[in-house]
Formats: C-alpha cells, structure tokens, sequence
C-alpha cells in the first residue's frame, strides 16, 4: 500500500523548496520595510465567519470551502482566504484603530486542481485598516510590486479597477441587473438565480462571465468620491512608478470589496490560472462581520504561482559542505564553529568515507567544499580553485567573494 499526497496537495520537497524559503524570506523583508508587523490567525474559523464576509453566495462558498463538523457540533471551515479572519481578529481586539498585518501560511479551497491550481495553497498577504485616504491604497499596491518584482515574477501585470461603494455600488447593480435580464437565455441556470441574488457575480463566474464581455462596467457607474478615489490611486500610482492597466472588467470573486480592486498577473503562466495575487478595499466588511464601520484595503499572492513564474536560480540553501579528513567529531566542531560565524554548513555525522563525503558534498548542491585537514587549516575547494586557510579566516574569505 502505498500513500500519495490528497490529490491537488503537493509536498515541497528540497531542491524546490529553497526556492520558497527565498520567495517567504524576500517577503518578510518586504512586509517590514513597509512597517506591516506579522499577524498569525487560525487555519479553521466559524463556517458563517466565510458565508457573512466572503458572501454566501459566491463560488468560494458554494463551492469551494472544506467544512466540516467538529465533535462538539460547531460548523468550522478550513481557510479559503485571510481577510475575514484577519478583520475577525481586529474586531476581536476591540478595533484598535489604524491597524497593519502580514501573513503568510496555507489556504484551501475545493477546486479542480490543475497547474498552479491546488486544493492547498500558499497565499503571503497584508491588511491595511481604518485607512480612508487613497495614499494607503497605493502603498500597498506599489509593496505587491517590489515584492513581485524582486521575487522575480516573469511577465508581471497590474490590472486595476473601482467597483465603487453602497451610495454608487446599487444603481450600478440595477444597470447590471436589466442587462443581465435581457440576456438571461444564454445563461446557466446558477447564472438566472444569481440575477436577482448577485448579479455582480455573475460576470466572475466561470460558465457565464466570458460570454458577458460587453456588460455596463462599475468604473463607468461611480460617485464622485469614488470617481475622484479612483482617479487619486491611478495618479499615485504614476508618481510612484507603479505601472498599471485599467480593467473594467475586473470584479473580483469575493463580496467584501468596495473601490479599489486590483490584480497582479503572469503573462507566462497558463491564462486560466495567471493571477499572483490580488486585493483592494473592503469599506464594509468590518460592519458586515458584526463590528463598527472601520475602512480597510488589502491583498494576498499566491506563493505556488509566484514560485513557478520566477526564474531565479535555485541555490542549494548552504554556504559550503565541510569534508571531515580527520573523522565526524572534528566535523561537528568546525561545522558549529563556522555557523557561529554566520556560515550555513553541512557535513556528514555518520563517519562515512572521505570519498563518501565528497559525494555527499557534491549532492548537495553547495559550490564549495571545505576540506578540514585536522592541523587547524582546511582546503576552500571550489569549481576547480583550491586555497589553504586557517579556520577563522573562512568567514572572511566568503565576506570578501560575496562582496
Ligand atoms: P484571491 O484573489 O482569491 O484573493 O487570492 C489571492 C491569490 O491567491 C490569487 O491571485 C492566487 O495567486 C492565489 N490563489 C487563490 N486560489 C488559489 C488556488 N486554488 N491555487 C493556487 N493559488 C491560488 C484573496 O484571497 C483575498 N483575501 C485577497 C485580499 C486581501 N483582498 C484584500 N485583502
């Protein structure tokens, strides 16, 4: 009998995992720079906390979310995304004002995997709340790009839209709705129910929205505050240098978002599964979930996406594979030694071969290999060169090479 991983799951296993703990390192740093300290929410919240902010009826929660009944009878499901449970969180905190988050960690939603399409995914993302003005839409905006940017995302597109809010967002829905009348033979049957439900998603679900290419558009339909929101965030953007393609078409799946919505995509990845990651703001969805009225914009990328549309080179994680000449204890000495100076090494604990090691050293991927001698001095072999060195002057000798 054999086990595999539950089908659109994936282990990440070494060499390509250090190509993540590359992407969630770049993030860290990031999320840091732009002053969003770490929030850590749990990976199963209250079935209700998804159908009241996500909304009950979009395709994440009709069809896509793992619930389940605990053994005390409460309906939880496994995260589908952060937002409502990050905004759970802040309300649960007695709203404490302007508010900044960053996570990272694994999602779930029942889809048909394909591709950069999984069951479980990794999403890093940020929430941004009781934030009104459209500075604080660009700033997390011009974050996704340099993050992406540095990461390395291939092809990489900002898509940009406003959806408006609940003065402007109604006559738009009506708008929405005679259209969606008028055409409702050529929908699917979801399609009819969710004219009078929803009929904003009708334009994001995936039997019907490709056939609504010519649907009235929300950035045509908004308010003068939401007008000049939108024209502000388009022209921060520009002074910032953040490039961006205004897409009408751009709703979104999830009801929360109120204005700004935006998507980051690869043009290299495969078009059905091409977005990095995507946010925007959330004026309601405090209310919505039981708490005061508190503004918020956000976003969350996807890591597996992200991964494959890089082509950074993938290194193998450690600075230098230490060959012991003088047996595994000496190994374990220097080894502990030269981490201590900031050097990431590996060695062999087993007393294998000195040939041995050399394979193992060569496995591993690293370019270097340290040769301890047992005479205080080791060999820096690497791509052919080879240089005798006192112990402590190894950490000097990679400072200088990595410059
Ligand atoms: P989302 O657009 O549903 O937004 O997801 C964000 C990103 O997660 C997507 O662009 C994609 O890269 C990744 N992703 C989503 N589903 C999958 C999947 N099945 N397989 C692989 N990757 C996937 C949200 O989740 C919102 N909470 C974002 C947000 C934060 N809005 C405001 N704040």
């Amino acid at each position: 009998m054999s086990f595999q991983p539950p089908r659109g799951t994936d282990d990440i296993l070494p060499p390509e995992s250090e190509a993540w703990r590359r992407a969630l390192a770049i993030w860290d740093e990031w999320a840091r720079l732009y002053g969003f300290p770490l929030v850590m929410t749990p990976i199963f919240e209250s079935t209700d906390l998804f159908e009241r902010g996500v909304g009950d009826t979009t395709e994440m929660v009709t069809k896509q979310m793992y619930t389940f009944e605990d053994q005390g009878g409460r309906s939880l499901t496994l995260r589908p995304e952060g937002t409502a449970g990050v905004v759970r969180a802040y309300i649960g905190a007695g709203s404490p004002g302007v508010w900044k988050g960053a996570y990272s960690g694994p999602f779930f939603r029942y889809e048909r995997p394909q591709g950069a399409r999984r069951r479980q995914f990794w999403q890093v993302g940020v929430e941004y709340l009781d934030v009104e003005s459209p500075r604080a839409d660009a700033e997390v905006i011009e974050l996704a790009h340099r993050y992406l940017s540095e990461v390395g995302v291939q092809g990489l597109e900002l898509l940009l839209n406003s959806l408006g809010d609940r003065k402007c967002r109604p006559g738009y829905v009506e708008v929405l709705r005679g259209y969606l009348r008028d055409r409702s033979s050529d929908l699917s049957e979801q399609g009819v129910e969710l004219i009078e439900q929803n009929p904003l998603r009708v334009l994001d679900s995936k039997a019907d929205g490709p056939k609504l290419t010519d649907a009235p558009r929300s950035a045509d339909h908004l308010c003068d505050a939401c007008a000049e929101h939108y024209a502000t965030t388009k022209a921060l953007l520009s002074d910032l240098g953040v490039p961006y393609t205004e897409d009408p078409t751009l709703v979104r799946g999830l009801d929360y978002y109120t204005r700004t919505t935006f998507e980051y995509v690869s043009n290299d990845l495969d078009a059905s599964q091409n977005a990095v990651g995507g946010g925007g703001r959330y004026d309601g969805l405090s209310e919505s979930l039981g708490g005061p009225p508190v503004p918020g914009v956000g976003f969350a990328l996807g890591l597996d996406r992200i991964v494959l549309s890089t082509e950074a080179p993938v290194g193998s994680g450690i600075d230098a594979y230490l060959v012991s000449e003088a047996g595994p204890d000496d190994a374990l000495r220097i080894a502990s030694r030269l981490r201590d100076a900031g050097l990431a090494i590996d060695f062999d604990t087993e007393g294998r071969s000195v040939k041995a090691q050399f394979r193992a050293a060569r496995r591993s991927g690293s370019d270097i290999t340290l040769v301890w001698k047992g005479s205080g001095r080791v060999d820096v072999q690497s791509e052919g060169d080879r240089l005798e060195l006192e112990v402590e002057d190894v950490p000097g000798w990679f400072k200088e090479r990595s410059g």
